[in-house]
């Protein structure tokens, strides 16, 4: 990953905007929206750059994608189309736009550009990487590959496009299952998230060999956490990512991706739900869903959390950084990730 501080545009000012009145009307109705989960004093910081991103997405002919760990300001304010890394995937593989600007982390800008080699990919801060993406490179499953001969690998999308390119087929949180047992064999490689794969193989009578890559935000969860908001929030529902070790799995009520717990508030609607998550995905369903009451642990990603308005409207300013693959990596990266695309398409989604 590039080092952002030997980036001309990673070292230029980020651009100061001011609260016009203008801005103010502008922007009245969205704040609307989300004054229960943005401070009145933080919105003339926001609106300012909301207004600007707008104008100058339109004028680049470009699209703005946000993963569900995005600040609201972000996910409500900027983003065209949002959702899981999956739904992402799949978003980045069907747009027109020319540019594509990644809220997100690194992987999944990675992900857009390797299914898009002809569109500008752009990521507003490049250090936004993951703890499991920087756990297992390349040679890595290069050697898994020579100890278990014959043996498929199965790779989380939350990794480099150099361990997509030695990947047999990728998953997300959101197909894992369906994505191991398409392939048809009893035993398979499955990299790099230990949790999710231990949740994986509690789902399926698929042999998993797996990795010991964690997610640094989900492995902070514990049971006996969960077991406290029990005790403190009677009869709170509670779903938890799969990333989750799996004590804190065998508490909750429903595992499932970032957008299947949104899915879950949606159809359930509990009274009260916690979601054993990145911090700012409560705020985000919370808006959409005011009747429902949510209790928030709040354990941020750092990496998510580099991605800021100003940084967003600096890098359609500058069309930076734009993501580059190598070409051969990419061609063979893309095999993966079109692989797992169809998996979701063979079952009628
Ligand atoms: P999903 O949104 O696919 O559930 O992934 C969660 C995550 O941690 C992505 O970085
Ligand atoms: Fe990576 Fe975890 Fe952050 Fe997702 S939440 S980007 S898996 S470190």
């Amino acid at each position: 990953m590039q080092d952002l501080s030997t980036s001309a545009a990673g070292s230029m000012p980020l651009p100061v905007l001011d609260y016009t009145p203008q801005v103010a009307a502008q922007t009245a109705a969205m704040y609307q929206r989300l004054e229960q989960v943005i401070p009145e004093i933080e919105w003339p910081v926001h609106a300012p750059y909301i207004a600007e991103i707008e104008r100058l997405k339109k004028e680049r002919g470009a699209i703005v994608l946000a993963h569900n760990y995005q600040t609201p300001e972000i996910f409500h304010g900027v983003a065209d189309l949002s959702g899981d890394s999956l739904a992402l995937a799949r978003l980045a593989s069907e747009t027109d736009a020319e540019t594509i600007v990644l809220c997100g982390v690194h992987f999944m800008a990675e992900t857009a550009k390797i299914l898009n080699p002809e569109k500008t990919v752009l990521i507003p801060d490049l250090r936004a990487g993951c703890s499991l993406a920087e756990s297992i490179t390349g040679a890595d499953v290069r050697l898994l590959r020579e100890r278990y001969p014959g043996v498929p690998v199965v790779t989380y999308v939350n990794t480099s496009a150099d361990v997509k390119a030695e990947t047999d087929i990728c998953c997300t949180s959101a197909n894992a299952v369906e994505v191991v047992e398409s392939l048809g064999v009893d035993r398979v490689i499955f990299l790099p998230d230990e949790f999710l794969g231990q949740y994986v193989a509690s789902q399926t009578e698929v042999e998993l060999i797996l990795w010991k890559g964690r997610c640094e935000v989900h492995e902070r969860f514990s049971g006996a956490e969960v077991r406290a908001f029990r005790a403190q929030h009677d009869g709170v529902v509670v779903l938890a990512h799969p990333e989750c070790p799996q004590d804190v799995l065998a508490e909750a009520d429903y595992v499932g991706s970032t957008s299947g717990m949104i899915g879950y508030v949606g159809d359930q609607q509990p009274r009260q739900v916690v979601m054993i998550t990145e911090c700012s995905m409560s705020d985000n369903v919370a808006v959409e869903h005011p009747n429902v009451e949510f209790v928030r642990p709040c354990n941020l990603c750092p990496h998510m959390k580099r991605i800021t308005l100003p940084k967003i409207l600096r890098s359609l300013q500058t069309m930076s950084h734009s993501v580059e693959v190598d070409p051969e990596i990419a061609t063979r990266a893309r095999r993966s990730v079109e692989r797992m695309l169809e998996v979701g398409r063979g079952a009628g989604r």
